[in-house]
């Protein structure tokens, strides 16, 4: 098995915890939805797809385990990087970029490492082309219209 299915499995379980089905819906979509356009961007800037693809999958873990966002970005780091030792799934180098790429996703109006760029773009997608009848929020506007321009959307 190849370690992203490993990693899925593991949150797949983890998911599978929440009660509220509307929540876990919610929690399973947003964590797929941010995997899959990790990899487009990922692709597309010439970065790693699997990893990228891994942090999106442990990027809002701990926010669903615990339904709390507060201060979700930097204790999400640390718990993806308690998850990633267990599961031993990375080397420290891979661990570290997953983990870090966690820590600042929250920080959206800062301009930080690719990785860093690609999972803060990533997470933007998702919130802003799952339901396109939805506005797109203030604060995600500039990356939004810098994510469409990259890919000559209109
Ligand atoms: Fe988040
Ligand atoms: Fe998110």
């Amino acid at each position: 098995m190849g370690r992203l299915k490993e990693l899925r499995n593991y949150i797949n379980g983890e998911l599978d915890k929440i009660d509220d089905v509307d929540e876990r819906t919610a929690a399973t979509v947003h964590l797929y939805g941010v995997s899959l356009a990790a990899v487009i961007l990922a692709k597309k800037r010439g970065l790693n797809e699997e990893l990228a693809a891994m942090a999106a999958m442990l990027h809002d873990l701990y926010a669903y385990k615990t339904a709390s966002y507060d201060d979700h970005a930097h204790k999400g780091a640390e718990l993806a990087g308690k998850v990633l030792k267990e599961l031993d799934l990375t080397n420290n180098e891979e661990t570290e970029i997953i983990c870090s790429a966690i820590y600042h996703h929250d920080d959206k109006n800062a301009v930080d490492s690719p990785m860093e760029e690609l999972l803060k773009d990533a997470d933007v997608i998702s919130h802003t082309m799952n339901d396109p009848s939805k506005p797109v929020k203030e604060k995600e506007q500039l990356r939004y219209d810098n994510v469409c321009k990259e890919f000559g959307l209109t």
